[in-house]
C-alpha cells in the first residue's frame, strides 16, 4: 500500500457537459495493489494506514495517464516530413518506411522506440495503428505486454493503392488476423483491433473480411481513417461507388459500432456524423497531423452537436510527436482559428480530451481520472526548477491557469514519472 501525497488535477466531470477542472493542492491518494482505494487529506490517510509507504509528489502536478487514441507503430522514424498533403506523404514518406518492418530485427527496434516514445510522453493507454506485417505485430504485442501499457492494436490491411510489400488479400488477412486475435486479444492489458488502412486502399471484399472477424470475435475493436483529406475522400467515392459516403464503406462491412475509432473526420457529411453518433463510434482528433498535412480544421462543434464522441490522437508520424499536451494546445489553436467557428476550449477541456475522453472512447473504465475505484495510471509533471514551465506553474493565477501552462509548454522533458496500474514505468 502506498500513499501518494500530491497536487492533483483531473476531469471526472465532462467539461463539454458543464464539468470543471478538479484540482487539489495537497491530497492523499491511497493505492493498494494498483487500485485507488481512498482519496482524502494526508492526515486522515496516514492515520488510517500508519504502515503505508508515503511518496511525496507535491513538487510537481499529478495528472491522469494520457490516452492516445490514434498513433502509428511503424512511423516513429517517419515523424517530421513537412510540406506534403496526405496521399503524397503516404507514397513518399510513410509507406516506404512501413515496408521496412518486414524485417523482424527492424520491427523489434521500432517497437522499442515506439513504446519508449509513448511512456516518455506520459501516455499510458493507446489505440495503436499497427503494421502490415503479422510478424511485426507479434513482435510489437510481445514488447507491449512487457511495457505494461494498455494497448489496443492490430494488423493493418490493404489490397490496393499500396507498395506491393504491403498488400494482402481476403484469405491471408483473415488467417493472419485470426491467429493474432487468438494469441493476443485479452492477454494482460492487450486487445485486438481490426485495422483496414483506409477505404482508399481497401476494397469492399477486404473490408467485409474485417467485418467477419469482428462478428466472429466479439469484443475486438476496429480502427481506421475517415474523411481526412479532400482528394482522399474523392478517391474513396470512386473505389466504392456502392457506398452512400466514406463512413458507409465501413458500415456496409459491419465495421461501425461502439468499439470503432476513426481518425480525423475533418470533412464529414451530416449523415456520417448522425450515423457515428447512433453507432457510438469515436472520432480520434489529431490536430498536429491535420496541421502538418494541411488536411483542414476538425469540426469539433459539429461533432459535439451531433453527439459524436471525440478524443485526442497524436497520429505519429504525420503528427509531430508523442506529446499529447502539444496535441491539446494545437487543438486549442485550431479551434480559435477555424473560419467556420470553433469551440472555445479551456484547459479543462484539453485535459479531458487527453485523458477521460480517451479512456471512455477506448472503454477503459478503470482509468481516465484519479478517483476512488480507478487504477492508478498517473503522470507526474515536474519541470526542472527555474525552467519557464516551472516558473509559470509557480506563478499561475489559479489551477486552471497552471493546467493551461502545462499544455502550452509541457514536453516529455517535464514528465518526471509515469505509473501504470500503480507501477512506475518511466524509462
Ligand atoms: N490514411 C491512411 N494511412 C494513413 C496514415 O498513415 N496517416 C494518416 N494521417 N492518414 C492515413
Ligand atoms: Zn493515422
Amino acid at each position: 500500500m502506498v500513499i501518494y501525497r500530491a497536487r492533483v488535477f483531473d476531469t471526472p466531470d465532462n467539461p463539454f457537459a458543464g464539468g470543471r477542472l478538479r484540482s487539489a493542492s495537497d491530497i492523499a491518494l491511497v493505492v493498494d495493489d494498483g487500485l485507488i482505494t481512498s482519496r482524502t487529506d494526508f492526515d486522515t490517510a496516514r492515520t488510517a494506514h500508519p504502515e503505508a509507504q508515503v511518496v511525496d509528489l507535491r513538487d510537481g502536478v499529478l495528472i491522469p495517464g494520457l490516452v492516445d487514441t490514434h498513433v502509428h507503430l511503424p512511423q516513429v522514424r517517419a515523424i517530421g516530413h513537412l510540406g506534403k498533403p496526405l496521399l503524397d506523404w503516404l507514397d513518399q514518406c510513410a509507406l516506404p518506411e512501413e515496408a521496412k518492418l518486414g524485417d523482424p530485427a527492424y520491427a523489434e527496434a521500432v517497437a522499442g522506440e515506439f513504446l519508449t516514445g509513448l511512456i516518455s510522453a506520459g501516455t499510458t493507454s493507446a489505440m495503436v495503428f499497427g503494421s502490415h506485417f503479422a510478424s511485426a505485430m507479434d513482435i510489437f504485442f510481445s514488447a507491449a505486454e512487457k511495457s505494461g501499457l494498455r494497448i489496443t492494436s492490430g494488423l493493418v490491411t490493404g489490397d490496393r493503392n499500396l507498395p506491393d510489400a504491403l498488400l494482402t488479400d481476403v484469405e491471408r488477412s483473415t488467417e493472419e488476423g485470426q491467429a493474432l486475435i487468438d494469441r493476443w486479444h485479452g492477454k494482460g492489458r492487450l486487445r485486438y483491433a481490426v485495422t483496414p488502412r483506409f477505404s482508399f486502399s481497401a476494397g469492399p471484399e477486404l473490408l467485409a473480411a474485417g467485418g467477419r472477424l469482428v462478428e466472429e470475435n466479439p469484443g475486438i475493436w476496429v480502427t481506421s481513417h475517415l474523411n481526412e483529406n479532400v482528394d482522399e475522400v474523392a478517391g474513396v467515392a470512386e473505389i466504392h461507388p456502392e457506398a452512400l459516403d466514406y463512413l458507409d464503406t465501413y458500415d456496409r462491412a459491419g465495421l461501425v459500432g461502439r468499439r470503432t475509432v476513426l481518425a480525423h473526420n475533418v470533412h464529414p457529411q451530416d449523415r456520417e456524423l448522425e450515423r457515428m453518433a447512433e453507432a457510438g463510434s469515436v472520432a480520434a482528433h489529431c490536430p498536429t497531423s491535420n496541421s502538418a498535412l494541411a488536411s483542414g480544421f476538425f469540426p469539433l462543434r459539429r461533432h459535439i452537436e451531433a453527439g459524436v464522441r471525440v478524443a485526442l490522437g497524436t497520429d505519429v508520424g504525420a503528427g509531430t510527436g508523442f506529446n499529447l499536451l502539444k496535441e491539446g494546445v494545437q487543438s486549442y489553436f485550431m479551434q480559435q482559428l477555424d473560419p467556420s467557428g470553433g469551440v472555445a476550449l479551456t484547459s479543462a477541456h484539453l485535459l479531458y480530451l487527453a485523458t477521460a475522453a480517451g479512456a471512455e472512447a477506448l472503454e477503459l473504465d478503470e482509468v481516465g481520472h484519479l478517483s476512488v475505484g480507478k487504477r492508478f495510471d498517473a503522470v507526474l509533471v515536474r519541470p526542472a526548477a527555474g525552467q519557464p514551465l516551472d516558473v509559470g506553474i509557480c506563478n499561475a493565477a489559479d489551477d486552471a491557469d497552471a493546467m493551461a501552462k502545462i499544455f502550452a509548454m509541457g514536453t516529455p522533458a517535464d514528465i518526471a514519472e509515469v505509473w501504470i496500474d500503480g507501477i512506475p514505468r518511466h524509462p
